[in-house]
């Protein structure tokens, strides 16, 4: 039998810490600490617990070169290959093997693998989390991290300062001025369908598309692009726009069209709750924008380099601040949250994580009258 290791994987020493009230009834502290080996690899679901051995048995492995083996394999191997951190010829390690080449076909840089893969959220409701620690208002956060570094900083002068002189504000000012997260959705108000169409024209679509060989098109968007590559995509959760069904899309940039997508197994709302990781907030948005960019594309040009996956975060950045500018321009809220449940997207989008994976979800509509919970707007531009 021929046997490799796995084409990606970082081995950490984890160590967690746990309250034993065994431990403080015996004169220690209460806080138990245990140490682990855990394998993150990203074409496996779950971290892979090691041994010593183990961790030891991994580096003596090629991702590359299949090195070959008497049947019966010893035990230590087997389960390697069983957990599917080593890949083998044969069927049984065939699912393995399958998720591994999928992987390597991606040609991810291993370390934005890893973090890509492991930063996902599955079911966290961030809101119960953080008043659970008492980290939801300022006190606490206080309490818990103490004071924050300062809101700016002062270098070492090689010289005098510089004075700058302050320019009348213009339409540009004026709009910039304007723009405040959003997290006060009108709960019962559905968005035009005119003013739907415009944001998505304005943030999603191509205003040309350049073609340079066969197969080889450039889309020009008002945003820009690392590599003019333009692989983010825009999946939409539709809640209330008039004269749209109610569901999840795929937005088509060259078309300016929406093509839906099978309906959910969670109602709409639920699922947008989910989504936000519970911040509840947002979820009345009526459109939810998931920002997934898809990884292939971008690896075309950027392959294994380790400034693609920055390069992609830029895009997605890039494509918000458009969202959040075009929004107010018209009037409308918008919002964008990194705080979300990669794992229920996926899910409900059809997405595979590691070739378009989300990376955060924006949303816009109209405001509701009263402002329930805090937005951060000092100059009262808007409320
Ligand atoms: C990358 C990013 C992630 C954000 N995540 C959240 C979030 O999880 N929840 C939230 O309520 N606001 C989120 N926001 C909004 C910020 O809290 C907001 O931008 C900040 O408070 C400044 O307010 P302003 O946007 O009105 O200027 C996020 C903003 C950015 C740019």
């Amino acid at each position: 039998m021929k046997v490799r290791r796995c084409t990606a994987v970082v081995i950490e020493p984890r160590e967690n810490c746990r309250f034993d009230l065994g431990d403080l009834l015996s004169g220690g502290n209460g806080l138990v600490r245990e140490r682990r080996w855990l394998a993150l690899a990203p074409h496996l679901e779950a971290a892979q617990p090691l041994s010593d051995d183990e961790v030891l048995l991994m580096g003596r492995f090629s991702p590359d070169a299949w090195e070959e083996r008497q049947v019966p394999l010893d035990a230590a191997v087997a389960r390697l290959l069983q957990c599917g951190l080593l890949i083998a010829d044969v069927p049984a390690s065939g699912p393995h093997r399958e998720a591994d080449e999928r992987y390597r076909a991606l040609r991810w840089w291993p370390l934005a693998a890893i973090t890509h893969h492991a930063a996902r959220w599955d079911g966290v409701d961030s809101v119960q989390s953080m008043q659970r620690l008492g980290t939801d208002n300022i006190a606490g956060l206080l309490r818990a991290c103490g004071t924050p570094p300062p809101a700016t900083i002062e270098r070492e002068a090689a010289g005098p300062d510089l004075r700058l002189p302050r320019s009348a504000p213009g339409a540009l000012e004026a709009l910039m001025a304007q723009r405040v997260t959003c997290r006060n959705f009108d709960p019962d108000r559905s968005l035009e369908q005119d003013l739907f169409s415009r944001m998505l024209e304005r943030v999603f679509a191509a205003q040309a598309c350049v073609r340079q060989g066969e197969g080889v098109d450039f889309l020009k968007k008002y945003t820009p692009s690392g590599g003019s590559l333009h692989a983010t995509e825009a999946y939409l959760l539709i809640q209330r726009v008039e004269g749209i069904t109610a569901g999840l899309y795929h937005y088509r940039p060259g078309e300016h069209a929406l093509r839906p997508l099978p309906a959910p197994v969670l109602p709409l709302q639920q699922l947008a709750r989910d989504a936000l990781a519970g911040q509840h907030w947002f979820a009345h948005a009526p459109v939810l924008v998931v920002y997934a960019p898809r990884i292939a594309r971008s690896h075309w040009k950027y392959q294994h380099h380790p400034k693609a996956y920055r390069a992609l975060m830029l895009d997605v950045g890039h494509l918000s601040q458009t969202l959040y500018l075009s929004a107010t321009d018209l009037g409308l809220g918008a919002f964008v949250t990194a705080a979300i449940n990669e794992v229920q997207l996926e899910q409900a989008f059809g997405l595979p994580p590691m070739e378009a994976g989300p990376f955060a979800v924006g949303g816009f509509g109209w405001r509701a009258e009263q402002q329930e919970i805090a937005e951060l707007d000092p100059n009262r531009a808007v409320w």
